[in-house]
């Protein structure tokens, strides 16, 4: 059974000045910028309608076809024109209006996996409480476009009991690309222009093989210390970062961290330590004790590491290297730390391998933006919605690995979401848990000593 995708642009955007499928929005068009979207979402086929006479679409990157309509490009008329060229195989239709060309991936996927949920046939994403686009409908539920004067709002209404909402924190999912400052807008949205910060954020994959060529020379003092230049607690500057080039010392290394081979392969690894030794040499010319006992301290210090680390992740991605953080380095933390000569008061938060990737991993994309992002306060009641886009995204996340070949050699469950893989993480029967439970005891002969 497949999903299919209405894209309606058949209209003459006369307010727009301009036809809509094919605005630039930061170097891609409206059409194209949809189409990826949809293709990340697990979508089948895409159907875009279009009026006769119209310019061609540019190459799509997911199977699609052109259904010609004519007149005025009519909402209903075209959905009537699409439903018509439905394949057998769809069980589930999403309509994406092209005016909606800022719609993420994740919301596409959560109204389709809400619109085929026991009971429910019709699924919208809602921001701040208003419905909008994509609207996810069965195929049943869809037909009732066909009867006469019916547009896609009554066959919403006439089915009230089954519609579903999936609040979003999405605003493009209820504002149209309408008018010129429409546009504007959604340029100025999408600073995610190529080559800005926010696009090498939003590309950012772990990467699990590299090529053994070495970083510049000067290239790693250069992204250490922009990382540096991280917000720290009170300017305590509380961390280190080792870096270890030396092949046998990384072996030494990927041996104390699961044995994982993208350590080893990696031409760097760096160790990202929390680091209380300076502060406690402070203490001690000053004829006092370091207070490492103190929690705060220890978060403190902790924190300042994890901002540096994912600095130094950013840095070395703007710089077109690929990077793996490395939580195993907490799971023999004392012989890590003899390993790497650090002082007392000093354990290393987490590693992270970084250099020329040579492996190509699906994107794991993440939850929907509204499980992270709320308003003024927490707003826990649309957290079904939120799983199930999460469930959604890892299942579409497994299924692509398995078109590469697994998750490191493996094949991944197209059976587990998130929720089953978290319960089963962080359960009370969390093998996590129980294969770090002495790190408090190991911390405590780090010199932190936490009670
Ligand atoms: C603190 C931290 C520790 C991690 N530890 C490991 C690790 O030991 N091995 C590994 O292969 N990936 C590790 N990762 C990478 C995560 O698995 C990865 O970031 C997550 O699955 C999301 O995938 P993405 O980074 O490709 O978007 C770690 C990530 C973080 C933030």
């Amino acid at each position: 059974m497949t999903v299919v995708a209405i894209v309606p642009a058949a209209g003459k955007g006369r307010r727009m000045g301009a036809d809509k499928a094919l605005l630039d929005l930061a170097g891609t068009t409206a059409i194209e910028r949809i189409a990826r979207a949809l293709l990340a979402a697990g979508i089948d086929e895409l159907l875009v309608v279009r009026s006769h006479g119209a310019a061609p679409l540019p190459q799509l990157p997911i199977a699609h076809r052109v259904v010609l309509v004519s007149g005025d490009g009519d909402m209903a008329d075209s959905l009537r024109a699409a439903e018509r060229e439905l394949p057998s195989s769809c069980a589930t239709v999403v309509v994406l209006p092209v005016d909606h060309a800022l719609v993420e991936a994740d919301t596409i996927a959560a109204v389709v996996a809400m619109a085929q949920r026991d009971g429910a046939a019709i699924a919208r994403p809602t921001f701040r409480g208003k419905p909008g686009h994509p609207v996810a409908l069965r195929r049943a539920a869809f037909a009732a476009i066909q009867r006469d004067g019916v547009v896609l709002r009554d066959v919403v209404r006439q089915d009230r009991d089954r519609v579903r909402d999936v609040p979003t924190s999405n605003a493009w999912t209820i504002a149209d690309l309408d008018e010129p400052k429409d546009l504007e807008g959604a340029r100025a949205a999408l600073c995610a222009e190529p080559g800005s910060v926010v696009e090498t954020m939003l590309r950012h994959r772990s990467h699990r093989a590299y090529a053994p060529t070495p970083l510049h020379q000067g290239q790693l003092e250069r992204i250490v210390d922009a990382a540096r230049h991280a917000s720290t607690s009170s300017f305590i500057q509380a961390y280190a970062v080792i870096s270890v080039e030396d092949a046998e010392r990384r072996r030494k290394v990927a041996a104390l961290c699961a044995d994982q081979k993208h350590i080893a392969d990696a031409p760097v690894f760096v160790a990202v330590c929390a680091d209380l030794h300076k502060i406690a040499e402070c203490c001690r010319a000053a004829g006092q004790v370091v207070q490492s006992q103190s929690l705060e301290l220890f978060l403190q210090a902790t924190v300042d590491a994890a901002l540096l680390g994912q600095n130094l992740a950013l840095a070395a991605e703007s710089e077109g290297l690929g990077i793996c953080m490395i939580g195993a380095a907490r799971n023999r933390p004392i012989e890590l730390a003899e390993l790497l000569a650090l002082p007392k008061h000093c354990y290393v938060v987490f590693g992270m391998t970084i250099g020329t990737p040579t492996d190509d991993p699906a994107p794991r994309g993440r939850m929907p933006l509204a499980g992270v992002l709320h308003r003024e306060v927490y707003d826990s009641r649309g957290i079904d919605a939120v799983l199930a886009g999460a469930d959604a995204g890892m299942k579409e996340w497994a299924r692509r690995c398995n078109e590469r070949g697994g998750y490191q050699g493996r094949p991944v469950s197209l059976d587990k979401g998130w929720t089953d893989r978290m319960a089963q993480m962080w359960g009370e029967r969390s093998s996590y848990a129980a294969a770090r439970a002495a790190l408090l005891d190991e911390l405590r002969r780090l010199g932190f000593g936490l009670s």
